[in-house]
C-alpha cells in the first residue's frame, strides 16, 4: 500500500478547513493545522491528534516554514479580510519551494476576470498565480455557503424574517462541511481532479423565498422572505459591523446572484465525497436551535 500523503490545512479552524481535517483524519492521512491562534479551536485539533502549527498567512517565513515535510496543502483565506494576493502569492512561492504534490484551492463561483467584487476577482488572479507555480491544482469554486443563513440568524430568530438583498436570484445552497470533506479527497489524491475548475453547488437550487418556505417547515413557524435592495441591505450590514471591503463584495455579488451567476447544480460534490450532499432542510435541522 502507498504511503498516505501527509497534508497542510490553512484556515484549519474554520468551516471548510475543520471539516477537511477531519475527514483526512478517518482516512488515515496525516495532518498539519496551519491555525491563526493558538485557542480552544486549536487545542481541540491538537486533543484529535492533529500536529499544530500557529502562523499569519500574511508571514511568508511562516509558511515556509510550515509546509517542510508537507505533500500537498488546501488555500484557504477569509472572504471577510483583506490581502488574499499577498497571501496566495507568499503561499504559491513557499508551496513551489517545498515541491508540493498538489495544492486544492478555495476560490468562489463569482470569481472571475471582470467580476465587479474586488474578493471575487482577486480569487480569480489567486487561481492565476498558483496555476502558474507548475504544481498540481484543483481550484473549488463553490456557490453561497448554507452558513449565510446564520450569519442573519438574529433577524430570523427575533422577525421571523429572512432579510436579503438578492432578489429572485437563485443558488443551490451547498455545505460547507461537505467542502471540507471534497478537500480532504483531493488532497489525497491530487491527480484526481488536477488542473480542473470545479464549480461545486448544493443539491436543490432555490430562490429565497422557497429556502423560506424549507425554513418554516423545518421550524413550524411562518418565516417570510423580505428581499432589501443593495443601499437598504448595505446599511444593515454596517450595523452588524460589516467592513468596506465585506459590503464592496457581499453587495456586489447580490447582483451577481440576481444576474444568475450562482444558478444552476450538479453532482460534482456528490461524486468527489462519494455520498449524498447535504440538502438546506437537513442544514436547518440541524441548526434549528439558532433560528
Ligand atoms: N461563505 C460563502 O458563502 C462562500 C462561498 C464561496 C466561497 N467561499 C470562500 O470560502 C473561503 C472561506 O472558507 P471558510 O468559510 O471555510 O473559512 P472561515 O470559516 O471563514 O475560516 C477562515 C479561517 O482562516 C483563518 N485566518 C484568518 N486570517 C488568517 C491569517 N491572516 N492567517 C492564517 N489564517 C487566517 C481563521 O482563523 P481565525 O478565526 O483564528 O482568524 C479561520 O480559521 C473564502 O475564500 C471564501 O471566498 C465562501
Amino acid at each position: 500500500m502507498s504511503k498516505k500523503l501527509k497534508v497542510l490545512i490553512t484556515g484549519a479552524t474554520g468551516k471548510s478547513g475543520s471539516a477537511a481535517i477531519d475527514e483526512l483524519l478517518e482516512m488515515g492521512n496525516p495532518v498539519r493545522a496551519f491555525v491563526h491562534s493558538l485557542d480552544e479551536r486549536s487545542e481541540k485539533l491538537a486533543a484529535k491528534g492533529v500536529e499544530v502549527f500557529a502562523g499569519d498567512l500574511h508571514n511568508f517565513d511562516e509558511i515556509s516554514v510550515a509546509m517542510k515535510g508537507i505533500d500537498t496543502a488546501y488555500f484557504c483565506f477569509p472572504v471577510l479580510v483583506p490581502g488574499v494576493l499577498e497571501a496566495t502569492s507568499y503561499f504559491a512561492v513557499a508551496g513551489k519551494e517545498a515541491g508540493l504534490k498538489g495544492i486544492v484551492n478555495m476560490s468562489q463561483i463569482s470569481a472571475r476576470r471582470d467580476a465587479k467584487s474586488h474578493a471575487a476577482q482577486d480569487h480569480w488572479i489567486g487561481e492565476q498565480i498558483l496555476n502558474m507555480t507548475g504544481i498540481p491544482i484543483t481550484h473549488l469554486r463553490p456557490t453561497f455557503f448554507d452558513d449565510w443563513f446564520l450569519y442573519i440568524r438574529e433577524g430570523i430568530k427575533k422577525d421571523n424574517k429572512i432579510v436579503l438583498p438578492f432578489g429572485d436570484g437563485r443558488w443551490a445552497p451547498v455545505d460547507s462541511g461537505d467542502l471540507g470533506r471534497a478537500v480532504a479527497r483531493i488532497a489525497a489524491e491530487p491527480m484526481t481532479y488536477a488542473g480542473e475548475i470545479l464549480k461545486l453547488y448544493g443539491p436543490e437550487e432555490y430562490n429565497v423565498y422557497e429556502m423560506s418556505e424549507v425554513l418554516s417547515s423545518v421550524l413550524g413557524r411562518k418565516i417570510k422572505y423580505e428581499p432589501v435592495n443593495i443601499e437598504r441591505w448595505a446599511e444593515l450590514d454596517a450595523e452588524r459591523g460589516a467592513d468596506d471591503h465585506f459590503l464592496q463584495h457581499v453587495t456586489n455579488v447580490a447582483l451577481d446572484c440576481m444576474d444568475g451567476i450562482f444558478a444552476g447544480t450538479n453532482d460534482t460534490l456528490g461524486t468527489i465525497i462519494g455520498d449524498k450532499p447535504t440538502t438546506l432542510s437537513e442544514f436547518f435541522t440541524t441548526w434549528k436551535a439558532a433560528f
